[in-house]
């Protein structure tokens, strides 16, 4: 067969290449949840030096007749920059053995920053099966693919299944860490001079602790659903209130949403903003809405950001109503809400801090 005219056979073999690369994604992922399931950055880290081949087998809980497997696997582990390998002393000779790297420390369990959470919520099936029904989704009037997956809304589930909600909260806690170290260092002003905050979906507390912990005198309360603040105590100057954002917020000087507002459609999200600006004081008297979350376009965003927030907006079409959003998006909800002005800090990494005034 001759090639397409004015195609080069280069560009041809490229092609699929990258489009065999695309197909395999998902076997990037789960290579690394297998890591982190098998335990291999924590064996590492505690080996105190890079850990040779016949180390790691020998540590790892695996059938030890797959041990030429592990080195596979570390192979493209290594190739994605997850591991490095580096010359180790082993019984005076020298050999090479695997390391960690800026990214995998992020995955052991005891960092404080750990995204181990994180990545194994987003890789249960619960939530990646979503996606198979994806093109069906379009054709139909459900309004999630996780509904057609599941049956029910995610939240409705997560009330549901303790074990997704666990899993959940945790994940949500672990990125709630570092993001809440990232802004009490960089963007205490936000904070300052306010008495009270709301943090509303707060989950299991997170940032209100490290928010009532770092500027004591301020009163914190965390607004969540039912389920998630069951048994959950508060403190002299931080307290979990049981509701829904759709009815009611407590009045407070301040609202803080982080990662609530791209759970949502612009419908829902004005309902929300509703309920913020009736819970704050009006303007000139000091009240505001500061908002966490992803601002398409900005333009601190490099390639890679810029690929993390769609991927986002995938996920949150796929598992629930809502989406990224770019700034004028943004500025609509807020002028649609009836604030009066906004001002957009992209100082968190992937993520903004957004004040709302009224
Ligand atoms: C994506 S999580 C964000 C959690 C937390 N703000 C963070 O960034 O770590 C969204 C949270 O909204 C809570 N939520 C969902 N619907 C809610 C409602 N109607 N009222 C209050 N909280 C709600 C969920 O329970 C969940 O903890």
């Amino acid at each position: 067969m001759d090639l397409p005219l004015g195609v080069q056979a280069s560009e041809l073999l490229s092609s699929q290449a990258r489009i065999w690369n695309h197909i395999f994604n998902f076997i990037n992922s789960m290579c690394l949840k297998c890591a982190v399931q098998l335990g291999i950055p924590d064996i590492i880290h505690n080996h105190g030096k890079p850990m040779s081949l016949p180390d790691l087998v020998q540590a790892l809980p695996i059938n030890k007749a797959k041990a030429p497997c592990i080195y596979r696997l570390m192979r493209i582990l290594i190739h994605y920059g997850f591991f490095t390998k580096q010359k180790t002393l082993e019984n005076k000779e020298e050999e090479d053995g695997y390391a960690l790297t800026p990214a995998s420390r992020l995955l052991l369990k005891d960092d404080p920053f750990s995204v181990t959470p994180f990545l194994l919520a987003m890789l249960d099936p619960i939530l990646t099966d979503p996606f198979h029904f994806m093109s069906e989704w379009f054709q139909n009037d459900c309004e999630t693919s996780f509904e057609m997956a599941h049956g029910r809304k995610l939240w409705d589930y997560v009330a549901h299944e303790p074990r997704l909600n666990t899993f959940f909260n945790d994940a949500m806690a672990s990125d709630a860490r570092l993001v809440t170290t990232v802004m009490i260092k960089e963007c205490a002003g936000v904070f300052e001079g306010l008495n009270s905050l709301v943090d509303v979906g707060g989950g299991t507390g997170t940032v209100a602790k490290a928010i009532a912990d770092a500027f004591p005198p301020m009163k914190c309360s965390v607004l969540e659903l039912p389920h998630v603040v069951a048994d959950l105590e508060g403190s002299d100057n931080l307290e979990f209130v049981a509701g829904d954002m759709f009815e009611a917020i407590p009045c407070a000087d301040a609202v803080l949403l982080k990662w609530i507002m791209h759970d949502w459609n612009d419908e829902e999200c004005l309902k929300i903003l509703k309920r913020c600006k009736e819970a704050i004081p009006c303007k000139g008297r000091g009240g505001k809405v500061i908002i966490i979350d992803f601002v398409l376009d900005n333009q601190k965003g490099d390639a890679e950001s810029n690929e993390t927030q769609l991927c986002f907006d995938m996920l949150m079409m796929a598992t629930i109503t809502g989406r990224e959003r770019n700034g004028k998006e943004w500025e609509k909800l807020f002028l649609d809400a009836g604030f009066g002005d906004y001002k957009i800090a992209p100082i968190m990494g992937l993520r903004s801090i957004i004040e709302v005034y009224p």
